[in-house]
């Protein structure tokens, strides 16, 4: 898949986390996976916004809510300020991050359903369900547990049966307990709002063809298209935390309907304090835009179903891409606080620097949609053979002969292994467009595996100590400070930090992938210190030790 078109504006999203839990590693596997590919967006020069928000409506936020004896919205944005706080350590480089608790997502939302509405997609049916009288509640299927009609097991949730996997209505459950109140939850009756997606399957089909979804994706699309569309229950009973549907008291938008649309809302809130363009000029069916939703596999149907069809029915434009990866797991086994495996965002960066894991998860990234898993083992010998034993090492070799020299590179390159690494160029960069990020860091490991035979080869050690060598001497040292610097620009979209620290030292800041077209020569560098240091035992044993006290 080529990049984006240069003259295209291009929108990146990462899917909204929710404001009722800390950030883990799960949540930075994919604001990882979506950084990279915005910064190698950057880098070659092409208009890119990066947008994120809270997840801040919905029942489990109303709950947690109350839990804590505060206002909903009082925790949406304790949540908010610690998720910024967290995503901007680990250098991700939003250019907004907002909430869907916000005018312009309101706007938006009752804008995108009043013309799904006008175009003919909207019906209200009475529906049955289970209802909590003690606490209130009308009862989601994850908050009621009873047994599977079909194998009688007991202690399965509202919708399938972890045993024999049968699907079913929480009604059809036997002997069902609300999970809120372990109350034995009655069925009642009530008003809701339906978008019709069973009418806009030739419509999803048609966008699915003409988009590049990844295989795993078509054909999880496939399989729902077999088993016919089913209409979307968007509305939600009072109380909820959310917004109100337009002329029906006490009706709220589900959750996952006004959820996407906070991409565009997003946008429209960084725009209004950047430019004067609207978020629906930018988003809509004519413009010059391509629009990039990364999210994980258990989120799919609400992005490659539901929400481009809702974008046809209101006229926006749809996804150039929906780009899915797998979860990550921890040492080999599925990540859970309860468990004792888990390992959040915060107290990784009490520990470790951001760029070590942003280069293991980068490592390990690909366009399939299998799981990933995070082996502190692995994950160690990485970054210290790979980082620090091939990338760091050759600056850290040669930059010694050039403090003879002044910290002076000298005019004379070896321009044959120079032309070589800068010939890689397409090629890593095409694999990073493909999300092929474990191969592009393969291919740049090669890159660092050539610069250190180099030195190997030519042996400038011995060389230098014999005075009469020193013009070659020079020649080497520049010529293996510039091949460093090549490296260090093609890693700069995935460990920012240390090649920040590299191209301190190279004395320049290099933003534009044309800018390494040529070598440095007769330039002044600053005396080395080490870019990144080894993951010593200890270090790593405080982080095992971390996770496991969840
Ligand atoms: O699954 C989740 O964590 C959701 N909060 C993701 C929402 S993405 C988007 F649609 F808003
Ligand atoms: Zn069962």
């Amino acid at each position: 898949m080529p990049l984006p078109e240069k003259n295209n504006r291009v929108i990146v999203t990462s899917a909204l986390p929710y404001a009722n839990g800390d950030l883990h590693i799960g949540h930075l596997l994919e604001h990882v996976q979506t950084d990279i590919w915005v910064r190698l967006l950057r880098t070659n020069n092409i208009t890119c916004h990066y947008v994120c928000a809270s997840d801040a409506h919905g029942t489990p936020i109303m709950l947690r809510a109350k839990e804590l004896g505060i206002e909903p919205e009082k925790m949406v944005e304790e949540f908010r300020s610690s998720h910024i706080k967290d995503l901007q350590s680990f250098n991700i480089s939003h250019d907004n991050f907002y909430t869907t608790h916000s005018d312009e997502n309101k706007y938006f939302s009752e804008l995108i359903y009043k013309k799904a509405k006008e175009s003919g997609f909207i019906e209200s049916r009475q529906i049955e369900q289970l209802f909590d009288e003690s606490a209130g509640l009308f009862l989601s299927d994850r908050y009621v547990k009873g047994t599977c009609p079909k194998c009688s097991a007991e202690d399965q949730y509202g919708d399938n049966c972890e045993i024999c996997g049968a699907k079913y209505e929480a009604a059809e459950l036997g002997d069902p307990v609300s999970t809120i109140s372990g109350q034995k939850p009655v069925v009642r009756s009530s008003e809701h709002v339906f978008f019709e997606l069973s009418k806009l399957e030739s419509n999803v089909a048609a966008w699915m063809k003409s988009t590049p979804l990844q295989e795993a994706v078509k054909n999880k699309l496939e399989e729902w298209f077999q088993q016919g569309l089913r209409d979307w229950d968007i509305s939600r009973d009072s109380p909820y935390f959310g917004f109100e549907i337009p002329d029906m008291p006490d009706k709220y938008f589900y959750v996952w309907l006004d959820a996407p649309i906070g991409y565009i809302a997003s946008l429209e809130n960084y725009l209004n304090s950047e430019t004067k363009e609207t978020a629906e000029d930018i988003w809509s069916e004519s413009a010059n835009t391509e629009i990039y939703h990364f999210i994980g596999k258990d989120i799919m149907n609400f992005h490659a179903l539901f929400w481009p069809a809702l974008l046809e029915t209101s006229k926006f434009k749809k996804p150039s891409n929906v780009f899915v990866h797998g979860f990550l797991g921890l040492n080999g086994a599925k990540m859970s606080k309860s468990k004792g495996n888990f390992l959040s965002m915060r107290d990784y960066l009490d520990i470790l620097d951001a760029d070590y894991i942003r280069y293991y998860l980068a490592s390990k990234l690909s366009p399939s949609i299998d799981d990933i898993d995070l082996n502190y083992e692995d994950f160690q010998q990485k970054v210290n053979s790979d980082l620090v034993g091939k990338f760091v090492n050759i600056a850290s070799r040669s930059a010694g002969f050039l403090k003879k020299n002044d910290n002076q590179i000298g005019n004379d390159i070896d321009l044959e292994i120079y032309k070589k690494f800068i010939s890689s160029k397409d090629k890593i960069t095409n694999l990073f467009a493909d999300l092929e990020y474990s191969k592009a860091i393969k291919e740049i490991m090669k890159l660092a595996d050539s610069a250190n035979a180099y030195v190997d080869e030519n042996k400038p050690w011995i060389l230098a100590k014999d005075d009469k060598n020193k013009e070659e001497v020079i020649k080497i040292s520049s010529t293996t400070i510039n091949l460093f610097r090549v490296i260090n620009f093609y890693l700069k979209i995935v460990i920012p930090d240390t090649c920040s620290k590299g191209e301190r030292f190279l004395n320049e800041s290099i933003n534009s992938i044309n800018d390494i077209d040529a070598p440095l020569t007769n330039h002044k560098i600053n005396f080395f210190s080490p870019i990144l240091n080894r993951l010593e035992d200890e270090n790593l044993e405080a982080l095992i030790k971390r996770g496991s006290n969840g």
